[in-house]
């Protein structure tokens, strides 16, 4: 099957979240399933300086404003387009935020551009290569099953759009219409209309032939009112068409350093070093994460006297939020189980996935969630809400997990601080127990977190979907 990938970041050539990790990781995993993926990604600045300006494949007079240019790179042993739109991609900052840490003030054109040339590239093949299946991710290609249908090509070219996360849905003004060149007829309540407003992700999920999102616990979360930011009733109209695949990770990005539980020693003594904490008899819990509402690490700020007071100790890396930023530093210097750093780092989130005993995700909701695999490949054992794709990949050490000796790791809900605080009691209490501590590092270490079922997944439903020629 050939398949354009459509997203708006993609490892390792930009990132901010998990839909990078994804993005960058599906075309290698697809391939060894018989999947031929191409991916489309914005020419952000850094796109461009990766992937250089001379294999020119396709070009467009006036994308929203101005010329556009599809250059030909690789990602890994597959092929990638990058959309270079100076006007709209070739600029200082994020991909989503300027300088200040604000949209960029035309987001809308920007990521209707990025719908609009993979809808042309399904419509009209590109190197003479005709997609069969257009795979888009997040609101940032909402657009493009409905571009594609008005090339009147939907007939040929299925479309899968695919949930990373709800919160981001992509609205704007009515008076957004024209200039996104959409149809006038479909602003209703059974298309892309949005309480008054246009909305990018509802049209993707109106206009797509099938929906997904990454994990099978989101996917059944996503119909109810608490999770469906407004648009759970669109998806309870869907749901035959709404399968929840798992993300898996790249393991040969995300390798330990060690292949046994006692290998980890080593690398929690360098991380208690580097970090300046003492050393204590309790677990070393890590956090790697965006600091946003989403993630719940308010509450763990609540909770931790319940792992400090028992010789237990937080190492955290994360950035987004000023005032939970402001929050952790405040608590860092009146705690010296505690260590912070605010930033995006990769190579300091290995070491800590390396040298944690237990990586904590106390996530709202939270669609699948990277860190709790990188932690169960690592053998350190993820302390998760009860959610999601956090629900779907962590064993649960209740009395029945344990016992059946395959637990990997602890669940809690609600999620609330106290919640939160007995469970980590309840790990403190497993990590005085060291042979079962092992026991679970070894159960985690040995948790299929790689892509092969998954990639099974959507190759299966790629080929389902593929339409008569
Ligand atoms: P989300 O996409 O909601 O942020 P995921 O768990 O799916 O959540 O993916 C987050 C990804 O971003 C992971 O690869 C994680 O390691 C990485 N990450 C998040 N914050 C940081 C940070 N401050 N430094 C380095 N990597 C980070
Ligand atoms: C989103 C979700 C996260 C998921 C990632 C990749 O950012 O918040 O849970 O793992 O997308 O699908």
């Amino acid at each position: 099957t050939r398949v354009l990938s459509v997203a708006s970041e993609c490892v390792p050539l930009i990132k901010t979240g998990g839909l990078a990790d994804v993005a960058g990781a599906l075309p290698g995993a697809l391939a060894a399933q018989g999947v031929e993926m191409r991916t489309l990604v914005p020419g952000y600045r850094p796109v461009m300086q990766a992937v250089g300006r001379r294999r020119k494949v396709a070009e467009w007079d006036n994308l929203f404003g101005g010329f556009a240019r599809v250059y030909r790179g690789a990602l890994g042993d597959q092929v990638l387009y990058a959309l270079d739109a100076p006007h709209l991609f070739d600029r200082d900052a994020g991909p989503y935020l300027d300088g200040h840490g604000r949209d960029w003030d035309d987001n809308a054109e920007r990521f209707a551009a990025l719908s609009s040339a993979a809808a042309m590239i399904c419509a009209e093949g590109i190197e003479g290569w005709m997609p069969q299946v257009m795979h888009c991710h997040d609101w940032q290609s909402g657009w493009a099953p409905l571009y594609l249908r008005e090339l009147g090509a939907s007939d040929r070219v299925a479309s899968l759009m695919t949930i990373h996360n709800i919160a981001f849905q992509g609205i704007s003004p009515p008076e957004m219409i024209s200039t996104l060149g959409l149809p006038h007829s479909e602003f209703t309540e059974n298309g892309y209309e949005f309480y008054n407003n246009i909305s990018a992700l509802k049209a993707g999920l109106v206009y797509s032939d099938k929906l997904g999102t990454v994990s099978p616990t989101y996917a059944s979360e996503l119909m109810t009112e608490e999770f469906g930011m407004g648009l759970d009733g669109v998806l309870r109209a869907r749901q035959e068409d709404l399968v929840g695949i798992l993300n898996g990770i790249d393991e040969a990005i995300w390798t330990p350093p060690y292949k046994t539980p006692a290998g980890k020693a080593k690398h929690r003594a360098a991380l208690r070093d580097e970090m300046g904490l003492p050393d204590w008899p309790g677990p070393v819990c890590v956090v790697v994460s965006r600091l946003t509402e989403q993630k719940g690490l308010d509450i763990l700020l609540q909770a931790l006297p319940a792992l400090l007071d028992r010789g237990g100790q937080l190492v955290l890396l994360g950035s987004g939020n000023r005032e939970l930023e402001r929050a952790f530093l405040d608590y860092r210097e009146a705690h010296p189980g505690v260590a912070v750093t605010i930033g995006y780092d990769e190579a300091l989130a290995r070491r800590m996935i390396a040298g944690g005993d237990a990586i904590l995700v106390p996530s709202r909701f939270e669609p699948c969630g990277l860190t709790q695999l990188y932690g169960l490949r690592h053998g350190t054992l993820p302390l998760v809400a009860l959610t999601g794709g956090l629900a779907d990949t962590v064993i649960n050490a209740s009395p029945a997990g344990l016992a059946a000796g395959a637990a990997t790791g602890l669940q809690f809900h609600p999620v609330t601080a106290q919640a939160l605080a007995q469970s980590l009691m309840k790990l403190v209490k497993l990590y005085e127990d060291q042979t079962t501590w092992k026991k679970m590092m070894k159960n985690a270490m040995a948790a299929p977190v790689g892509w092969d079922q998954s990639a099974a997944a959507y190759a299966a439903l790629y080929a389902e979907m593929v339409k008569a020629e």
